[in-house]
């Protein structure tokens, strides 16, 4: 009976996408049957044509250039580049107290496509261990497993996934047994997607029965929080504070009470991670005084003149790179979510989009064909009252699994994992190890040097699994 009357609303949805030039997503109806009549029609039932149009007018605003004034902004710096190290141990210290005090939990985005890796599952599946292959999500848990040893209290943790991502997600999760946390930790929250269009605003067809959507972007985050009652479920646990991060980037630092205690102890609402580009051509957003207030600007959108700009010692002005590592205060997330529309504005990017053919047979298209419209998380920092901006390391904190060869890819995370573990085995006094190896550190047994030394090894043999060597290369 619910599929006579989702059809029988055929004519006032065809009507309203007529009305706004769009009824081309139904030029192949007469050839589909009622089941894939029904699909096509619950989903252009739930698009919302006029904020379609407010989209598409919208970026062309956002991609305008000379919109923008851009200034550097205040960062605090790491001790090797001339910040106090006094501050960093004083922060680590608020920051720790809060982690004892169950105040954090983590989140993760980990709802995106994975388009330019190329592989089939969702991101956080890859296994990017490199001698034992554990997956991006089995790492994340393991630094999860160190943070609830050393605070002695559960650390929750919030993942994001998008339809593109979610039962996957969740599968993995439970053909991993949750990877030893505790399940009633652990809490899987879905953003929604947004329909792409063609460069005239066209809504595109990816089948004769579907309309192409993608996930609408990590700033889709904030709403969902709220929405999905994750924030809800922080409250009450009495949690005030949430670190967020990007599912691809192995090195992510999870515990870092040094960050954490930066952010709390200015009362900031939202805090920023950076790290100095490598060259002005990297595609990072910047940090940057945008108009008077603190912002990103995201690579696509950063004009020559500030990519540019270099300092009279010949540094780049505008080197402060984002690594998508936020500090968030709830109660911030829960304002932002509420003026989403205006705060969370939508931009576009050409992609290649899969459309279908006269014949309705799906084309893979080599070039862009469109636009996809994704929301920025750090959009919301120039709504924040306070914010810190931090920098990191590099070398210990930022090694993004984006493609599939070259730069930024699986290849580049191993061997940055590699450096990683070997320089705490240095630290730790623990052997040196033959460069024709690789080395892996089970996070859950040492999160860092200090750990290696607490637990008194002395050889990588006897740390038994919690430290694995294997043969160096591609995996
Ligand atoms: P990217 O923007 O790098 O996108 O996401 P991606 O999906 O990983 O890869 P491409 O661009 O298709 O090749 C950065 C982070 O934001 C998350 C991703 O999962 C990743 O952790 N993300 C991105 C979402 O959670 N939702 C989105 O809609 C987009």
């Amino acid at each position: 009976m619910e599929a006579v009357a989702d059809l029988a609303s055929f004519d006032e949805i065809h009507r309203r996408f007529a009305e706004h030039g769009q009824e081309h997503v139904f030029r192949f109806w007469d050839r589909l049957d009622p089941a894939r009549q029904v699909r096509l029609l619950a989903q252009a039932a739930r698009i919302d044509l006029d904020a379609l149009e407010r989209r598409f007018a919208a970026t062309r605003e956002l991609a305008r250039p000379g919109r923008r004034h851009l200034e550097p902004a205040d960062i605090v710096r790491l001790p090797a580049h001339g910040g106090s190290p006094e501050t960093f141990e004083r922060a680590a210290r608020l920051g720790s107290d809060l982690l004892a005090a169950g105040r954090v939990a983590v989140m993760v985005v980990a709802g995106g496509q994975g388009t330019r890796l190329g592989f089939s599952g969702p991101k956080g599946t890859f296994p990017i261990g490199p001698v034992s292959g554990r997956s991006l999500f089995q790492a994340q848990a393991q630094k999860i497993r160190a943070m609830t040893r050393r605070y002695g209290r559960s650390i929750p943790w919030y993942i994001m996934t998008s339809p593109a991502t979610d039962r996957e997600t969740k599968q993995f999760f439970e053909s991993n047994e949750y990877f030893e946390l505790s399940r009633k930790d652990v809490f899987f929250f879905e953003q929604p997607t947004v329909p792409a269009v063609d460069f005239e605003g066209r809504l595109i067809l990816e089948a004769p029965d579907r309309i192409f959507e993608s996930p609408n972007g990590h700033g889709g985050s904030i709403p969902a929080l709220v929405d999905s009652g994750a924030v809800a479920d922080m409250r009450a646990r009495g949690v005030d504070t949430l670190f967020y991060y990007q599912v691809d980037n192995p090195l992510v630092r999870i515990e870092d009470p040094a960050y954490l205690g930066l952010h709390a102890e200015v009362a900031a609402e939202m805090s920023c991670k950076v790290v100095p580009k490598r060259d002005p051509d990297e595609k990072m957003g910047v940090v940057a005084l945008v108009d008077g207030r603190l912002g990103i600007v995201e690579y696509t959108e950063l004009e020559d003149r500030y990519r540019h700009a270099r300092t009279p010692a010949g540094d780049l002005l505008f080197w402060a790179g984002n690594i998508a590592v936020h500090i968030f205060d709830l109660a911030f997330i829960e304002r932002v979510a509420e003026r989403a529309d205006e705060l969370l504005p939508y931009h576009a990017s050409a992609k290649k989009i899969p459309y279908v053919d006269p014949e309705g047979r799906r084309v893979e298209p080599d070039e862009p064909t469109g636009l996809k419209f994704e929301r920025f998380v750090f959009d919301a920092l120039p709504a924040a009252s306070r914010a810190r901006v931090v920098e990191a390391n590099r070398e210990e904190e930022y090694a993004p699994v984006k493609n599939a060869t070259g730069a930024d890819s699986p290849q580049t995370a191993r061997e940055a994992l590699d450096r990683l573990y070997r320089r705490w085995l240095r630290e730790a006094g623990i052997e040196e190890l033959e460069a024709g190896l690789w080395v892996e550190i089970d996070h859950a047994f040492a999160n860092g040097p200090e750990d290696l030394r607490a637990r008194g090894i002395r050889s990588i043999a006897e740390a038994g699994a919690g430290i694995r060597v294997g043969p160096r290369g591609r995996r």
